[in-house]
C-alpha cells in the first residue's frame, strides 16, 4: 500500500520517470559498477521540467483549496524552482511572483536574462531580482513579496525555496521511492545504491521517507552542492520528521539513515569547480546526458568521485537520480565555450 494514499496529487507530470543504464559511463568508470539514471530531468512538458513539478504535485491542491490567486515563491537568479512554480502558476492559470536573489557570484554579462529566468518571465512571472546572497532558510525579501501582493488585494500562496520547508513539499519523492520498488519488480533486480543532489532538502527528506519504509534509507547518498551542509542537514533532518510522521511511517528515521556527503560543493554555491566541469563533460560524453554546474554537475562530481575510490562494491547497480537543471548551463557560456 502507498504511504500517499490519502493525499491530493496535482498531476503536473508525464507519470513515472525513464530508468535507463548508462554503459558507456559505467565502462568509462571502469566498468566494476553499473550505473543507471533515472530521469526526473524528462517528467514533464511544463518548461523542461525537474524535481520541484514532482513536489508540487502534492502542493497544488492545498494551493487550489485555499482560494489563492498567486504563487510566491524564491530561489536564486537561475532558478530551476522559480521557473517550475512559473510554469505550475501559468498551467494552473494563477499569478506568480518570484523573488530572485543573488545566491551565485557571477558576472556572466547575460546570467540575469537567459535560461531559467528567460523562460519565468516568458511564462508571465513577476520575476524581481534582489541582492541578498545565497541561504536556503525564510528570507525577508520572500515575506515582502507575500505582503506585497496582499496589500493589491491578491490571495498569495507562499512556496518557501525549493518548495522544501513546506507541510506537503516532501511526499513528492516519497512517491519516488515507491515508483523505484515498482520499476525494480519490472527489471527483476535491486538497486544498491541511489545518488541525490541535496541543496533545500526535500527531494532528499522525501526519499529517505519512502525508502525508510522499504528499509534502504541509508543507500541513499546525498551530495550536498549548497556549501552549507551543517544547515542543508539541519533542514533535512525536519524534512524526514515532518514528512515521516505525515505518511504514518510509523516509526523515527534513525540519523544513520540521513547520509550526505558535504566533499563536492567546493568552491561554493552555484560555482563549479574543475572536477564538476570534467563530470559534466564525460557525462555529456558518454551518454549525452547534460548535466549543470549548480546542481548535477556536482552530484555527478560526487558519484564518479565514490566509484574511483571503491565506494560502491564490485557489481554494485547504483542509480543517479537526475533531477534537472540543464536550463542554467546558458548562465555559464563562458566556461564551456571550448565545450
Ligand atoms: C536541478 C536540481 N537538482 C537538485 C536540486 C536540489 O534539490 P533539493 O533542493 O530538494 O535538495 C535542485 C533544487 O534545489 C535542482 O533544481
Amino acid at each position: 500500500m502507498s504511504l500517499l494514499e490519502k493525499f491530493d496529487r496535482y498531476p503536473l507530470t508525464f507519470g513515472p520517470t525513464p530508468i535507463e543504464p548508462l554503459p558507456r559511463l559505467s565502462a568509462a568508470l571502469g566498468g566494476k559498477v553499473q550505473i543507471y539514471a533515472k530521469r526526473e530531468d524528462c517528467n514533464s512538458g511544463l518548461a523542461m521540467g525537474g524535481n520541484k513539478l514532482r513536489k508540487l504535485e502534492y502542493i497544488v491542491p492545498d494551493a487550489i483549496a485555499s482560494g489563492a490567486d498567486t504563487l510566491v515563491s524564491i530561489g536564486g537568479v537561475q532558478s530551476n524552482h522559480t521557473r517550475m512554480v512559473a510554469a505550475t502558476a501559468a498551467k494552473l492559470g494563477m499569478k506568480c511572483v518570484v523573488i530572485q536573489e543573488k545566491w551565485v557570484p557571477h558576472f556572466d554579462a547575460v546570467y540575469d536574462r537567459v535560461g531559467n529566468i528567460q523562460m519565468t518571465r516568458l511564462m508571465g512571472a513577476d520575476s524581481r531580482l534582489v541582492d541578498d546572497g545565497f541561504d536556503i532558510g525564510i528570507r525577508k525579501s520572500w515575506e515582502a513579496a507575500i505582503q506585497s501582493v496582499k496589500d493589491a488585494d491578491g490571495k498569495p500562496y507562499p512556496i518557501p525555496a525549493g518548495a522544501s520547508v513546506h507541510r506537503y513539499g516532501g511526499l513528492g519523492y516519497v512517491g519516488f521511492a515507491e515508483e523505484v520498488a515498482r520499476q525494480e519488480e519490472d527489471l527483476g533486480f535491486r538497486f544498491d545504491y541511489i545518488v541525490v543532489c541535496v541543496v533545500t532538502g526535500s527531494t532528499q527528506g522525501g526519499m529517505i521517507v519512502g525508502f525508510a519504509a522499504q528499509d534502504r534509507a541509508e543507500r541513499v547518498i546525498g551530495i550536498d552542492a549548497s556549501g552549507t551542509p551543517a544547515q542543508t542537514r539541519a533542514q533535512l533532518r525536519g524534512i524526514v520528521d515532518g514528512t515521516a510522521e505525515l505518511v504514518g511511517l510509523g516509526r523515527a528515521v534513525r540519523e544513520e539513515e540521513i547520509v550526505v556527503n558535504p566533499d563536492y560543493a567546493y568552491p561554493a554555491y552555484g560555482v563549479p569547480s574543475e572536477e564538476t566541469n570534467a563530470a559534466i563533460r564525460l557525462a555529456a560524453r558518454t551518454e549525452a546526458m547534460i548535466t549543470d554546474p549548480v546542481y548535477e554537475g556536482k552530484s555527478m562530481q560526487g558519484m564518479i568521485d565514490l566509484v574511483g575510490k571503491g565506494f560502491f562494491p564490485e557489481g554494485a547497480r547504483v542509480l543517479y537520480a537526475h533531477l534537472g537543471g540543464a536550463p542554467a548551463l546558458n548562465g555559464y557560456s563562458y566556461h564551456y565555450k571550448d565545450g
